[in-house]
């Protein structure tokens, strides 16, 4: 099998679990080499997976002729620039959102984009989530106006301070606004926001009278769960909660789906016993993790359903089963989205991933809500990127 040579700059927290994983485990994929400027980090990683060195000078990977792709997982600070010079010295870019922190950022990253042949994808990996790949397909068909809800709602714990100051809607409410793009293939024709720095209530709205609402935030529970969707058209409802359950209402034919979680971790319990097993055992392995919790000072209790205790699994199975895995995510299409520009980069083909300009609108409307919501009003929006 083909293989794309990887190099990583920034190893931490979110790509250790996911990305690193996926170019270790999926066969188009080899890992060359790892920049960080953690050398307790590098030490982890050169001890524990197939690589050929480290280093704490990412110019290193940018001048080595056989890295095909850098997947950069800094936090965003640094994202703009370290694509830029990615571009620059002739790599295939895999960044982790958001791409850039403002609009002369994304200008830039969309000059770089323009000069070098090298593609880009943003890490706005729900386009993969199957659950919403399979929503888009089934909504085509469906009148329009189109008319949706979605909660994006996690506790803080565990985020490090760098996060203080950062306005919530750009480091972790793009991923909604570029689904929401997404979703609809075109742009918002007028936004509006309010709220603070950490939690908003967002409403995008199309030019056919079809709205988009957000809520997000670091609000909520850790005993549940963080994302759920609602679709409402003429005579057609779905309601996606976490990506694992899909009720579907309105077609004829079609019938409410589970889908499996991330790397099919307890999959067919999932798909036997459905989501009241997800959201328990969930909570349950969260419950457990008693030193995390105790950290980020968070309040957890075991989640009780009504008609399933007691649960039907051992949790100690369970931790045994997957050693890279803490607890239970939903598929959110991490791992398909890298695989598939690796793909993408072996065969020559278009990657389907979000582009620079995906990234840049998103980076674009975040600013404009943050805007709408210092005006107290809402406001137009026309996209400079598109
Ligand atoms: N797609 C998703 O679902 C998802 C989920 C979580 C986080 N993320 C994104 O992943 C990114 C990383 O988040 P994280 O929580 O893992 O952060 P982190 O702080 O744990 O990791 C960042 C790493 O970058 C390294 N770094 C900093 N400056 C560097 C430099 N100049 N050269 C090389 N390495 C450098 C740090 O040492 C650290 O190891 C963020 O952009 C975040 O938004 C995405």
């Amino acid at each position: 099998m083909k293989q794309a040579t990887i190099g990583f700059i920034g190893a931490g927290g979110f790509i250790s679990g996911y990305h690193l994983l996926s170019a270790r485990d999926c066969g188009n994929m080899r890992i060359r080499a790892i920049a960080d400027i953690n050398e307790e980090t590098l030490k982890r990683h050169q001890q524990n997976l197939p690589l050929d060195y480290v280093t704490t000078d990412y110019h290193e990977l940018l001048k080595d002729e056989k890295i095909d792709i850098i997947i950069i997982g800094t936090k965003h600070d640094l994202h703009a620039r370290l694509i830029i010079e990615s571009l620059d010295a002739g790599k295939w870019v895999f960044c982790e959102k958001p791409m850039a922190q403002n609009n002369t950022e994304a200008l830039a990253v969309i000059e770089a984009c323009k000069r070098n042949p090298g593609k880009l994808a943003i890490g706005f990996n729900r386009r993969f989530a199957p659950a919403y790949r399979d929503l888009k397909k089934l909504i085509q068909s469906v009148k329009k106006p189109w008319y949706f809800y979605y909660r994006q709602m996690c506790p803080y714990g565990g985020k490090s301070s760098f996060y203080n100051d950062q306005p919530h809607i750009l480091y972790e409410g793009t991923h909604i606004l570029d689904l929401a793009c997404w979703l609809f293939d075109e742009l918002p024709v007028r936004v509006n926001m309010s709220g603070d720095n950490n939690n908003n209530s967002v409403n995008l709205e199309f030019s056919d009278g079809s709205q988009f609402m957000l809520m997000c935030g670091v609000l909520g529970s850790y005993a549940y769960w963080k994302e759920h969707l609602e679709f409402c058209a003429e005579n057609h409802a779905v309601n996606i909660s976490d990506m694992v359950d899909m009720r579907v209402r309105g077609w004829k034919g079609e019938y409410d789906r589970l889908f499996s979680p991330y790397l099919d971790e307890k999959k067919e319990e999932v798909l036997k016993y459905g989501f009241d097993f997800y959201d328990c055992l969930r909570s349950e392995l969260i419950y457990r993790q008693t030193d995390f919790l105790k950290q980020c000072g968070i309040e957890m209790e075991h989640v009780r359903r009504p008609g399933t205790m007691p649960l039907p699994y051992n949790i100690d199975d369970y931790d045994k089963s997957n050693p890279d895995l803490q607890i239970f995510f939903p598929d959110k299409g991490w791992r398909q989205s890298l695989v598939h520009f690796a793909d993408c980069f072996l065969n020559g083909r278009e990657p389907e991933n979000a582009s620079g300009t995906d990234g840049a609108i998103s980076t674009e409307l975040a600013m404009a809500l943050l805007d709408s919501m210092k005006k107290g009003q809402r406001t137009e929006f026309r996209s400079e990127f598109k």
